[in-house]
């Protein structure tokens, strides 16, 4: 049985140096620790309920895809192994064994490097409305869920927690963290997913898109950060079942989403309770996707 949804994570003498929406994150001087919770944000909101295991698979995917893709670029996980963890954190596997991450602490860059491999949710409304996404013309009469001819990217603001991200052109990005460093940002972003997409097909499950974080470590070094190719990141869609024309089944918090718009809900806090067969359901999808795409259990 699933232990309880962890929510929240704090040990005597310890406060978290930032939460985010899903992760908490202390502070080890040059290093962090980034613990995954079972929170889960949904339209930028976290909601009341947690699911039970759900940093857990996070934390997996992410680091089998470092493990994975580490060739291309270099990335910020040091260990997932408790043993390597500092105290306290060492001494209470019931808050971080299995969900927690020593990466390098970076300077993160503003900027969301999002791909798409194929054409859905917000980018799916965009190119409905004026035949392009973040600027990039794309080919008339192309259908809901269908590949693209390339993969794209599709930067956002990386915006303060409340704060909705909002898409940029590649331009946009150039004034941000300036024109080499943009380009570079294109292009590992375009072959990460690339690499990581083709991998995940051949067990399975199409990535659809996804959102890759860099940050700069003290030697102004590129560093992916953050989490790699998880189901909160990223839309998974079971292979077996994909046709283009219609929206897909996922792994992931797709299906929450799609339960919470039936509710009309404003999308503003606090977000409303779960039933308990869709935090049930949900937890089995994030489950799935790990045994499908890693092989592994929890
Ligand atoms: N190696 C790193 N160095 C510095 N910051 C990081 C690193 N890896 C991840 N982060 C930051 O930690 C946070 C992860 O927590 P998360 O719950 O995903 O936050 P958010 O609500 O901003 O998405 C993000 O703000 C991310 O940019
Ligand atoms: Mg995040």
């Amino acid at each position: 049985m699933p232990l309880p949804a962890l929510s929240t994570t704090a040990v005597d003498g310890f406060a978290p140096w930032k939460r985010g929406k899903v992760r908490d994150i202390f502070d080890l001087g040059d290093r962090l620790l980034i613990v995954a919770t079972d929170r889960l944000s949904a339209f930028d909101v976290v909601l009341p309920d947690g699911i039970p295991d759900k940093g857990k698979v996070l934390t997996q995917v992410s680091a089998f895809w470092f493990n994975r893709l580490g060739h291309i670029v270099r990335h910020h996980l040091l260990s997932t192994a408790r043993e390597a963890f500092p105290e306290p954190f060492r001494a209470r596997p019931d808050l971080f064994a299995g969900r927690s991450m020593l990466v390098r602490k970076t300077t993160p860059l503003a900027v969301e490097c999002v791909v798409r491999g194929y054409i859905t949710g917000s980018g799916w409304n965009e190119y409905k409305q004026g035949g392009a996404i973040c600027g990039i013309v794309l080919p008339a009469g192309l259908q809901e869920s269908q590949q693209l001819p390339e993969p794209l990217f599709t930067p956002t603001t990386k915006a303060d927690v409340g704060v909705h991200d909002e898409s940029i052109t590649f331009a946009q990005v150039e004034d941000l963290v300036g024109t080499v460093l943009a380009k570079q940002l294109r292009d590992l972003s375009i072959r990460l997913y690339s690499e990581g997409a083709a991998y995940a097909e051949t067990r399975g499950i199409l990535i659809a898109d996804t959102k890759f974080e860099f940050g700069l470590d003290g030697d102004g070094t590129l560093v992916w950060i953050d989490e790699a190719l998880t189901p909160d990141s990223s839309r998974f869609w079971p292979l077996d079942s994909y046709r283009s024309g219609v929206s897909q089944p996922s792994f992931d918090k797709q299906y929450v989403r799609d339960y919470l718009v039936s509710l009309h809900w404003d999308k503003r806090p606090p977000g409303p309770a779960l039933p308990q067969n869709i935090i049930d359901t949900t937890a089995q999808k994030y489950r799935d996707a790990l045994r499908l795409l890693t092989g592994l259990s929890l």
